[in-house]
Parts: structure tokens; C-alpha cells; sequence
């Protein structure tokens, strides 16, 4: 059967795929930042993922104000770099897993929730910057991806609960996959940081590092958070959080922190970055 080994969370900051794709990933500036990801790059390389569940929020790019899922799943053979504005990431197309994602679809729905399904989407900085973070700069990325994206743009968006409970039943519908596959999901977005408004610029360090304290092993406590503290909070991007809590739910109750990383600011933005392994 397919089983989930290990959950990844990381911010997006489309500036950290900018500067990857530009090669300054070594200068003084950008180092520190970087090389939080440098064990992380290593031991992916050993876990060699066949498929990850990719997590992420579509910034209007591929779903605008005419059309937007609360969830949603790329069911499709493969996924283009998004042009966000300023051409597409010169990154590998990434190559979805159509029979496991259709698989998800039909054991999530069952489980009474309700996810659109995607064959055809670009995806944008939400899912292109975590792949290129872990993944650094390959012709071709190691391994499949399915994207699953959460509306966290535009209100209301779901409760870090349901995206707990989400979670729970992606691992379900993992377990229940009739093939040998070692599967990793990432929740990405995040942390604390507010793009536009008066408090455009907010960074609330004590609240991100309390918030990856308690994903461990506090995560209830973290999914009765409402959407108006992590505004008040975190800010209006903030919400990107909720995402971490889908990943959370995927793995078992007792899980290892095996790296974290923290810096401030990212562009405007707090980033963080975890890896759980799952223990029985
Ligand atoms: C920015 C955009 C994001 O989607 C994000 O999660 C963090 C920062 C930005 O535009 O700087
Ligand atoms: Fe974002």
C-alpha cells in the first residue's frame, strides 16, 4: 500500500524563487536564508519521494475572482510554471500523478469533503518556489506532484479544523492506495506577513514560533485558532498558515522534528520551514 512517510511545511516568497532562478542563492545576502534548507535538500535526496501532496494556495493565477474552490486537486498528467506577471519560472514542468490524485478525489469525497477536481492548471510561487527550495535546480523534478490547493485568498476561507481534518482524510485515501509508493505532503504559506493596507510590513515572531511549536504536538489547540486571530495576529497573508494544519493531519499523532528554520524578514515576510518524519 502507499503510505505517507514524512510531512514538510515552508513558506512560498515568490523573491526566494527569483533569487534561486538568478543563482544568488550564495551571496551574503541570501545565505542564511538558504542554508536552512540545506539538510533538508540532503535528506530528501535519500527519501527519494515518489509522490509528494503538495499543499499550497493558488494567488489568483490559476483561479481569479470568477472561479474559486475552497479545495481543490490537479488530477492532471502535468502542471506548467504560471506566468505570474513577469514570464514564467524557467523551472521543469512539473509532472503530476493522475491515478493516485483520482484515487484522493474519490476516497476524499466520500469522506464528505468537497474538492474540486483540476485537470488543467498553471500552478504559480505557491507550489513552483517549495519545489525549487527542496530541489534546488534539476532538469526534470525527482518526483511526481499533486497539487492540492486551499483558498486562502479570498474570505471565507476554511478553519485550520477542516484543514486538520482534510489532512486525516488524504491519509486515508493514502493508506487505501493498492501501490507501493512513499508519498511526503507539504504545507506551504506563511508565516506571519501582511502584503497590502496600514499594516503592510506586520511580523509577529512570537506568534510564528508559538505556532510551530505547537504543530508537533498541539495541533488541536492550533486548529481551533479563528480566521480573524490569524488576521489580527499574522496578518491578512497570515491565514496562509491553515495550509501547515493540512499537512499536520496527514501524519500519525506521534511524529519527529527532525529540522527547523526560521528567519525574518523574507521580503516582507516571516519564513519558516519544518521536517516531520512520521514514528509509529
Ligand atoms: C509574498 C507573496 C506570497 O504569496 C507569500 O506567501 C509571501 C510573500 C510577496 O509577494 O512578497
Ligand atoms: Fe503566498
Amino acid at each position: 500500500m502507499a503510505r505517507i512517510s514524512a510531512g514538510v511545511a515552508t513558506s512560498h516568497v515568490p523573491l526566494l524563487g527569483r533569487i534561486i532562478d538568478i543563482n544568488q542563492t550564495d551571496s551574503d545576502e541570501w545565505r542564511p536564508v538558504f542554508s536552512g534548507y540545506d539538510f533538508t535538500r540532503r535528506w530528501i535526496a535519500e527519501q527519494k519521494p515518489d509522490v509528494v501532496i503538495l499543499v499550497y494556495n493558488d494567488h489568483a493565477t490559476a483561479f481569479d475572482m470568477k472561479i474559486i474552490p475552497t479545495f481543490a486537486i490537479g488530477c492532471g498528467p502535468e502542471f506548467q510554471p504560471a506566468d505570474e506577471g513577469f514570464g514564467a519560472r524557467p523551472v521543469p514542468t512539473v509532472q503530476g500523478a493522475p491515478d493516485l490524485a483520482s484515487h484522493i478525489a474519490q476516497s476524499v469525497i466520500q469522506q464528505d469533503f468537497d474538492l474540486t477536481i483540476v485537470n488543467e492548471m498553471d500552478v504559480d510561487h505557491g507550489l513552483t518556489v517549495p519545489l525549487s527550495l527542496m530541489f534546488g535546480q534539476p532538469q526534470a523534478w525527482p518526483c511526481k506532484v499533486i497539487p492540492l490547493a486551499v483558498n486562502v485568498v479570498l474570505y471565507p476561507g476554511p478553519s485550520g479544523q477542516r484543514c486538520l481534518n482534510l489532512g486525516r482524510a488524504i491519509r486515508q485515501a493514502v493508506e487505501s492506495f493498492d501501490a507501493d509508493l512513499n508519498v511526503q505532503i507539504w504545507g506551504t504559506g506563511g508565516l506571519s506577513h501582511q502584503l497590502l493596507g496600514e499594516r503592510a510590513g506586520l511580523i509577529n515572531q512570537q506568534w510564528d514560533l508559538a505556532f510551530m511549536d505547537k504543530l508537533k504536538d498541539d495541533y488541536a489547540q492550533l486548529a481551533s485558532i479563528p480566521q480573524s486571530e490569524y488576521i489580527r495576529e499574522s496578518g491578512t497573508e497570515g491565514c496562509e498558515m491553515v495550509m501547515w494544519l493540512v499537512m499536520r493531519g496527514a501524519l500519525n499523532a506521534r511524529v519527529e522534528e527532525i529540522h527547523r528554520h526560521y528567519h525574518v524578514p523574507v521580503s516582507n515576510t516571516a519564513l519558516g520551514h519544518l521536517v516531520y518524519e512520521n514514528r509509529d
